[in-house]
């Protein structure tokens, strides 16, 4: 058989990249990261990339990349600083974002929560407390009636798994807990908050589409109980329109090249992955992939490889429907800081400045063709 040499994608497939808010916007002071990095846990994340004042500029920029979506999240500290206190400057803000990308015809994703709570929500116990569940429904509602009519797509919560473990199993993120049972709770609730929001927004908006991100790693050989828990516990008690999948890790045997932080590179598992949840019926978006790779060595080759896998996934059946990088600039990688590198446009933090990377224009080709070439 001939080899085929232009993998072309089917129509209407989304492409483009991902930010979180704390990770890039800036000068936010009343979540738990910053209470965190007030009290010397963390790094701090300063003006991160003032993305909060600069974002028209980036977002001009995933327009000259040709990307036809892009995924962001809403600083749910900024639109509610006090419970019941709503910020309008902060609601003007996010309705511009959103307004200019409606207008450019990208699509949007947004991401109600991305590891961030509001001061007065980590003071109450954070996800541990069931109290946050009705609270986090409390801005989706508020989210909905000023926003709702611009989401294309929504993601309610980001990898409530990796929340729950990071900080309250592993103690890594806030609140820095090590308790098996919090972390459970955590989980649990989250996934509720998903399931509230889901069915508010669904009332607002009938043919809303509504997901969650979740990170699945391919294990190799499989492990039985983390797939339960990542996969089959996790869409067995939500409602969801579509798959929200974050995909990095590979964790088997093979030999294979690493990231810069030491992440395996392994495009094969992503194609596992997808084949994987297949069996859910539901689209699937990838709304994060991507490595550290401060030389722009590794990425064009990484996207390429990826995607080549998405290509073949999709021909054995699987129903991805688009693919958001992570991330479209470099930004604050949580408990690491400034130290790895994820962004298509590098950042220079120091004087603000912008530099497309070679394989940011090359992901671009890819974008505008629908096709790897
Ligand atoms: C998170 C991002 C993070 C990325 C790279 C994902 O798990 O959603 O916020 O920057 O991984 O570590």
């Amino acid at each position: 058989m001939p080899e085929i040499k232009v993998l072309k994608f089917p129509k209407g497939f989304l492409w483009g990249a991902a930010t979180s808010a704390y990770q890039v916007e800036g000068g936010i002071e009343n979540n738990n990261w910053a209470l965190a990095a007030f009290a010397k846990r963390v790094p701090a994340a300063g003006l991160a990339c003032d993305h909060y004042a600069r974002w028209e500029q980036d977002l001009s920029l995933v327009k000259t990349l040709n990307h036809n979506a892009h995924r962001f999240s809403l600083e749910w500290s900024r639109i509610e600083p006090q419970r019941g206190e709503w910020n309008e400057e902060a609601l003007i803000h996010y309705h511009d974002v959103l307004s200019w990308l409606h207008a450019q015809k990208i699509k949007t994703f947004i991401t109600l929560h991305h590891f961030t709570d509001p001061e007065w929500v980590e003071k109450q116990g954070g996800w541990a407390n069931r109290k946050t569940v009705v609270d986090f429904a409390v801005y989706t509602d508020k989210i909905c009636q000023r926003l709702g009519h611009l989401v294309d797509y929504w993601i309610t919560v980001n990898e409530p798994g990796i929340y729950a473990s990071m900080g309250y199993l592993q103690g890594k993120f806030p609140p820095f807990k090590k308790n098996v049972f919090s972390a459970w709770r955590v989980y649990r609730n989250l996934l509720k908050a998903h399931d509230a929001a889901y069915r508010m927004i669904h009332a607002y908006y009938p043919k809303a589409m509504v997901g969650f991100a979740q990170n699945i790693v391919w294990d190799e050989p499989p492990r039985p109980f983390r797939h339960w828990l990542r996969v089959n516990f996790p869409y067995r008690h939500t409602k969801n329109d579509f798959v929200g999948l974050n995909h990095y890790f590979y964790n088997g045997r093979k030999k294979t090249p690493v990231s810069e932080r030491g992440w395996k590179i392994y495009p094969r598992a992503l194609f596992r992955v997808l084949l994987d949840l297949k069996p859910l019926h539901l689209p699937i978006y990838i709304t994060e992939n991507g490595l550290a790779d401060a030389a722009d060595s590794q990425r064009k080759n990484y996207i390429h490889d990826y995607l080549r896998q998405v290509w073949l996934a999709l021909a054995a059946g699987a129903p991805v429907r688009g693919y958001l990088h992570w991330s479209l600039v470099d930004n604050f990688e949580w408990e690491d800081g400034y130290k790895w590198k994820f962004g298509l446009v590098a950042v220079d933090f120091k004087t603000q400045k912008r530099t497309i990377r070679p394989s940011a224009k090359y992901y671009a080709e890819i974008c505008k063709d629908n096709a790897i070439k």
